[in-house]
């Protein structure tokens, strides 16, 4: 995720100063190629905020970096004024950060209860 300045700015208008969740500058790189190139964006305490975008721009490395499952090369994420970053995956969800995962695995000898939870 990057823009031509490196320095994307994804916050929805108005969202920031109301916003619980936010990322500020990201950056993460693997081996030279930036999947983050600098990465703000503010979730609104209510609504629905999609990240889009093409095969290979960086949603996944967003949520993982946001969830604790890779670590940022610079920036920071918070809840209010709890900084996440670098705290381990369950530390993030005990503060109230939850999320799912694109390569959904299902158990088929279990029922979908079971699966769900
Ligand atoms: N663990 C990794 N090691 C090396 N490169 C990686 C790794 N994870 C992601 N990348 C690279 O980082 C870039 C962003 O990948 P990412 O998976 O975040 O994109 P995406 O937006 O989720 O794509 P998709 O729509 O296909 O799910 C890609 O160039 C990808 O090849
Ligand atoms: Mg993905």
């Amino acid at each position: 995720m990057r823009s031509d300045s490196d320095e994307s700015q994804l916050n929805s208008p108005g969202a920031a100063a109301e916003s619980c969740l936010r990322c500020e500058r990201l950056r993460k790189s693997f081996d030279g190629t930036t999947a983050l190139g600098g990465v703000t964006l503010s979730f609104p305490n209510c609504g629905v905020l999609a990240v889009i975008g093409p095969n290979g721009a960086g949603k996944t490395t967003l949520l993982n970096v946001m969830t604790g499952f890779l670590c940022p090369d610079e920036g920071g994420v918070f809840l209010g004024d709890t900084e996440l970053t670098h705290l381990p995956p369950y530390r993030i969800v005990q503060a109230g950060v939850s999320r799912t995962f694109q390569d959904l695995r299902l158990i088929a000898l279990l029922s979908v209860l079971d699966n769900v939870m």
